[in-house]
């Protein structure tokens, strides 16, 4: 009789960094944590506003695919900035896009018996292998090519014909790779060929130099996920949508309403204003900017050189010295500075260290400091 092996959930992969945050934490100040990649800034007014409004309406439960102000506003939205239209109709909400990536490959799965497989890039988001475990399928790490965008060409096609879902992420998280829309077509056209599912994660395509989407080659067999969390700072309202393929799109908002998952009614509201604004967005990029560049120049100074892209939200750190993101992270825990090694995102980043730009320039130059001074 085969073995089954009861699952055992793995420890989450910041609580992994208790350690180093204690020690972080020992500097005047306390820790500067830019670890996780959770916006500390602040809330729009206008955002704040439309929830607290919604928030004393009534309270029947919401659509689960969204309100059709959410859809129109995240269409528009999609129009303006990103240069595609999709209609209202073929696009829902999520709550947040982890709980959308780590339920893809499960819903997936029964639509697709026959297939069993969720490929996703060697240096990424945990949440895309994690899906592929909750759903008792397989995970397989599709190699990076030298810019960190997932290399088509080294894709098994063996793993191709089993595979369910392809995920990117573009610009992505860890490395601030940012791809341009050639390379997005032909992951479109890849998906296409090989019959796989394309999920494009793109929550931080309004921090990279051009703002590309895949759905500019076009909805069919692919899936753009978008995200408030960085895009407004609304990572605690829980509030994103999926868009593209009709069919998949229909697909999924089904068989989300029968499980149950809605964004509460006060945070489709703020998702509304959210996308109506571009202003607190240009003025969130900027903040990033400032602080990529302090950071990129007084860690470069120190020997710690950022090896990815032109996002702005991640430093990839790469050691001039050979550290590796372990002792990295331990260095910089020592001056108040918590990091993340880089084998969270996947062994391939063992000698990385990200660092998430989301903390003020007060709270980070003092750290900075602290670094030169510790030698
Ligand atoms: C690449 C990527 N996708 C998705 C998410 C999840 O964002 P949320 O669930 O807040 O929309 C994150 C959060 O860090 C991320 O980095």
């Amino acid at each position: 009789m085969a073995t089954v092996v009861p699952f055992v959930p793995p420890p989450y992969p910041y609580e992994r960094l208790d350690a180093l945050k204690q020690i972080a934490d020992t500097q005047p100040g306390g820790v500067v944590d830019c670890s996780i990649g959770t916006p500390c800034d602040p809330v729009p007014d206008v955002v704040a506003a439309a929830a607290a409004d919604a928030a004393r309406q009534s309270m029947g439960y919401p659509p689960s695919a969204g309100t059709p102000a959410l859809h129109e506003a995240a269409a528009a939205w999609m129009a303006r900035r990103l240069d595609v239209e999709v209609a209202p109709d073929h696009l829902a909400a999520c709550v947040g896009t982890k709980e959308m990536v780590v339920s893809l490959p499960h819903l997936l799965a029964l639509r697709d018996p026959e297939r069993d497989t969720v490929l996703y890039p060697a240096v990424a988001y945990p949440s895309y292998e994690m899906g592929a475990t909750l759903a008792n399928r397989r995970a397989v790490a599709v190699p990076l090519d030298a810019e960190w965008h997932l290399d088509l060409d080294a894709i098994d096609p063996a793993d191709a014909r089993r595979a369910l879902v392809l995920w990117i992420n573009e610009p992505g998280n860890p490395s601030s790779s940012a791809a341009d829309l050639a390379y997005l077509e032909r992951v479109a056209e890849w998906g296409r060929a090989n019959n796989v599912v394309i999920a494009s994660d793109e929550c931080y395509v309004e921090f990279a130099p051009d703002r590309n989407t895949i759905l500019r080659a076009g909805p069919d067999g692919v899936l753009a996920v978008h995200s408030l969390s960085k895009r407004s700072n609304l990572a605690g309202m829980r509030v994103g949508f999926y868009a593209g393929d009709p069919a998949l799109v229909h697909y999924l908002t089904e068989t989300r309403k029968h499980a149950g998952f809605m964004v509460p009614t006060p945070a489709q509201a703020a998702a509304v204003a959210a996308f109506a604004d571009d202003a607190h967005v240009d003025e969130q990029r900027e903040r990033y900017r400032a602080r990529r560049d302090l950071v990129m120049e007084r860690l470069a100074a120190d020997g710690l050189l950022h090896a990815g892209g032109p996002m702005l939200f991640y430093l990839w750190l790469r050691d001039d010295h050979g550290a590796d993101g372990w002792a990295m992270a331990d260095r910089l825990a020592r001056a108040g500075l918590l990091v993340s090694p880089g084998d969270l995102y996947g062994d391939a980043g063992a000698p990385y260290a990200r660092l998430a730009l989301v903390q003020p320039l007060e709270r980070l130059e003092p750290a900075l400091d602290r670094l030169v001074k510790g030698g």
